[in-house]
């Protein structure tokens, strides 16, 4: 996506100061981030100070301002997911994306963060890829997962 993409996208939010999050969103799900000239443009776009542009950005877990990959891998290490081989799945991830949590795949196909808790710890270790959730997870299955995403 280039800078014209982001335009066309901000064409129907201009001068829509009430619009900005969807704007951010319509953004973050195309190039799964949010780079600085893309808030600056944001700003320009729907009249709204690039201070308030840059809160909603940071504000809103949804949105971030560092590269994510289409693919997004959120692993819980919660108390639960931990005792249950929480730890070993992430390392089983990390092997097979050759990429530590926080880090984006090269070809921007995964990206990986640790979290604390997805709230469905009856189904521990758990992690998510996207909206999708998956549990009682054991670290040969990883593999199998991460090819429906490829
Ligand atoms: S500790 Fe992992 S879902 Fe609760």
């Amino acid at each position: 996506m280039d800078i014209e993409e982001v335009n066309t996208i901000l064409e129907k939010y201009k001068n829509k100061t009430e619009m900005v999050i969807n704007a951010l969103q319509d953004i973050q799900d195309r190039l799964y981030y949010l780079p600085e000239e893309v808030l600056k443009k944001v700003s320009e776009k729907l009249n709204v100070p690039l201070s308030r542009v840059y809160s909603i950005a940071t504000f809103y877990n949804a949105f971030s301002l560092v590269p994510k990959g289409k693919n997004q891998i959120k692993i819980c290490l919660g108390t639960t997911c931990y005792v249950r081989g929480g730890e070993g799945i992430m390392k089983t991830l990390e092997e097979h994306l050759k990429i530590k949590s926080g880090e984006t795949t090269e070809d921007k196909k995964f990206s990986i963060e640790t979290v604390h808790c997805l709230g469905c710890c009856s189904i521990a270790p758990i992690i998510m890829v996207n909206k999708g959730a998956h549990g009682r997870l054991r670290e040969e299955t990883i593999s199998d997962i991460l090819k429906k995403y490829q």
